[in-house]
């Protein structure tokens, strides 16, 4: 039975009383302003900092020459080894921090630093036949970066239907409505730093190693975050810096980023470009299936986002060829973002879905159906639940998809209507955590444990856990989470948060019960009973198997036969990603994840400028999400999924599914609309606009 509690903090955040780590205010805070680079590439030649420190109330101003020394580890992330060194790789990076008693005197002085380079040309225009195109060994997460199974090339050329299509998607960038903010002290060697992060100890570790300090010496907490998404998931250079300036100045320091500085220094998703290939017989069977991804990376750190993953996953098509390749060029270094691989890979492979549908006749749910495997194509393993024909069989049905997916689309005025369809997909992971249980003896719970609530409701499920495991109502459990303080417990992110911290809870939890139990009616020691559980050698012993949440997404959009203006009218979603714990907070990271597919669908999209060698957009002005506005009517449903191979919970994550395949549905449902593809990405009125019917 999944509860349906409201979001424990939610009076906090709407009070304003929760408190972010640009809300702590230590005694003597001082404030940092970063300078970046104004080119993309070359050498920091000088530095007049005389200027800016003439402005009172500047306490300092750091540069690669005087900044304090740090060690990166041998697999240390380079892009943290700020002012360190003359190098500039991409625009926008710091050369220079000015630290002041006002944020506004700290920006007056990052504005008058003057920085000299010797700037060289630069190389950051990606295109698919790049000289300097390489197939690493490896794609994020540890996927080899090629697969192959049989011989892809000659049943492709053998298929009764071929495809070959290419798509593209540009740049993208998260802005979450939190910037990314460190508040950082030192006292003595011991370091506090206030950071708004996904995993309070992954940035623990990384700065007791940039500063060569013991883990224990360092303190960090992320008890409230204002979204992430990827972007806040490993350590940023801002706290970094934030801890620099604070021992530079011998105070407290806050390092806000200003969002102008976010799409530079805190990861985007790289572009990419996707050639898919399709064999299939006159029955739609797919024979063949190649998806091979062209992708960049910065100077500094190789990072390949796995795109071509999912194809590996989705459909049985006895040859495959699934393969990335990556050029380094002179921009900033990619990182996660949203559903990282699923979701531009998907958008790929599910709108040549909808091509091959075409091609072959057939509707697109039932092409889908054809291709369910009987194993994980790719490995050959089982699958420990795949229910994507129930997702695209109930998801048809809530849509009417039939009659909403006529052969001749309808019109409603000037608004051309279409629907469309695509299949979501997202590994269902989990990493080993501890927890830790207080029974207190007034008949109260405290749960501890170092998970970190990015607004997505972690807290709030983690009582439910606990409520159902202690057999107590939710009300007399409280939830700390989101300090280093607290017992270990891995970052908010690949989707696995929940079910990794949920069944360290679990764990303790049951235990507390059982030793409750056994105490019968004698009272409690004042200092109450507690219980520890630590997940690492249950996750370890877990059997192989294929672990994957699956969905269907539907969108009906219409598009105005005049302007190419495409609006979503309703978007509907049917997931199967196990037990959902608790219904509202799995529904609002539902609906969340496919507004975001919206955004990409439409909107969302920055642009190298080849000249200065930078994205354009750097606010919420010129780079456009979805608002409540574009997104009039969205549903999230999910079937019932008994998973046994899970973890005790029986749950799948849910972070980030949502968006994966809802721009191939969006997309999709405008080529039903006006017949035209759109394979490069967002959908704009200007790639539509010239092919558009004309209408009486
Ligand atoms: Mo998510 S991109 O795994 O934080």
């Amino acid at each position: 039975m999944s509860s349906d509690l409201a979001r424990l903090e939610g009076l906090e955040k709407v009070t304003g009383t929760a408190r972010y780590a640009g809300d702590q205010q230590p005694d003597g805070l001082a404030h940092a302003w970063p300078v970046p680079a104004t080119i993309a590439r070359g050498d920091v030649t000088a530095v007049d900092t005389a200027p800016a420190l003439a402005i009172p109330g500047v306490l300092a101003v750091l540069t690669h020459r005087d900044a304090p020394a740090l060690t990166l580890p041998e697999d240390g992330d380079p892009t943290l080894a700020v002012l360190q060194s003359p190098r500039v790789a991409h625009r926008g990076q710091v050369v220079a921090l000015v630290v002041a008693t006002t944020p506004q005197d700290a920006r007056a002085g990052a504005e008058a630093v003057r920085v000299t380079y010797s700037a060289e040309p630069h190389d950051v225009v990606l295109t698919d036949d790049h000289p300097g195109l390489y197939t690493p060994a490896y794609a994020n997460g540890g996927h080899p970066a090629v697969r192959e199974r049989g011989d892809v090339d000659h049943a492709h050329r053998q298929a009764d239907r071929r495809l070959d299509l290419t798509y593209r998607i540009g740049p993208l960038h998260n802005h979450p409505m939190e910037p990314h903010t460190a508040t950082a002290r030192w006292d003595g060697r011991r370091l506090t730093v206030h950071d708004s992060s996904q995993g309070a100890n992954t940035v623990q570790e990384t700065l007791a190693a940039l500063f060569g300090l013991d883990t224990g010496d360092v303190t960090v907490v992320s008890e409230h975050v204002g979204g992430g998404f990827g972007s806040k998931g490993t350590t940023r250079p801002h706290a970094v810096l934030a801890a620099m300036a604070a021992r530079s100045v011998d105070r407290p320091v806050r390092l806000a980023l200003p969002r102008a500085l976010l799409p530079a220094l805190t990861g985007h998703r790289a572009p990419s470009v996707h050639r898919v290939r399709l064999g299939a017989d006159r029955d739609g069977r797919l024979t063949a299936l190649a998806h091979e991804v062209t992708t960049r990376s910065s100077t500094v750190r190789e990072f390949v986002e796995q795109s071509a993953v999912p194809a590996r996953v989705m459909y049985a098509a006895p040859h495959s060829r699934t393969a990335h390749r990556v050029v380094r060029q002179d921009v900033p270094t990619p990182s996660w973002m949203r559903a990282p691989g699923e979701t531009p890979g998907m958008f790929a492979l599910e709108c040549a879905m909808d091509e091959l549908a075409h091609a072959c006749g057939l509707d697109p749910v039932e092409l889908r159906l054809r291709n369910e495997p009987d194993t994980e194509p790719d490995t050959g393993r089982p699958f420990s639940s795949r229910n994507l024909a129930a997702c695209l069989r109930e998801g048809a049905r809530r849509f009417d998809w039939p009659r909403e997916h006529p052969a001749r689309p309808r019109r409603d005025g000037r608004w051309l209507l279409g629907s469309g369809v695509a299949a979501s997909t997202y590994p269902a992971l989990v990493a080993p955590s501890t927890a830790e249980v207080l029974a207190r003896p007034d008949g109260t719970f405290l749960v501890r444990t170092d998970a970190t609530d990015i607004g997505t409701g972690a807290r709030t499920v983690l009582a439910a856990v606990a409520a159902r495991a202690l057999d107590v109502p939710a009300d007399r459990v409280s939830v700390a989470v989101g300090s280093t303080e607290l017992p270990r417990a891995p970052l908010a992110g690949g989707s696995a948060g929940t079910a990794s911290w949920g069944w360290a809870v679990h764990e303790a939890c049951t235990r507390l019960r059982a030793e409750l139990a056994d105490r019968g009616t004698a009272a409690l020691p004042a200092a109450g009973l507690r219980c520890h559980a630590d997940t690492t050698e249950a996750v370890r012993a877990r059997p192989d198997y294929a672990r994957h949440a699956f969905g269907a997404q539907f969108a009906l959009v219409a598009v105005d036969a005049d302007t190419a203006e495409v609006r979503v009218r309703r978007l509907l979603g049917v997931f199967a990603a196990g037990r959902i714990l608790n219904a509202r907070t799995a529904r609002s990271q539902l609906l969340g994840g496919m507004v975001m597919g919206v955004s990409m669908a439409l909107l969302e999209h920055s642009t190298m400028d080849p000249r200065f060698g930078d994205h354009a957009e750097h606010d919420l002005a010129s780079y456009h999400v979805a608002v409540n506005a574009d997104v009039p009517f969205v549903e999230a449903h999910w079937i019932d999924e008994e998973d046994p191979h899970l973890n005790p919970l029986g749950a799948k994550g849910i972070g980030e599914i949502g968006i994966v395949g809802t721009a191939a549905a969006v997309a999709n449902a405008v080529h039903h609309a006006t017949g035209i593809r759109v394979r490069d990405l967002p959908v704009r009125p200007e790639s539509l606009l010239p092919h558009l019917p004309d209408v009486p």
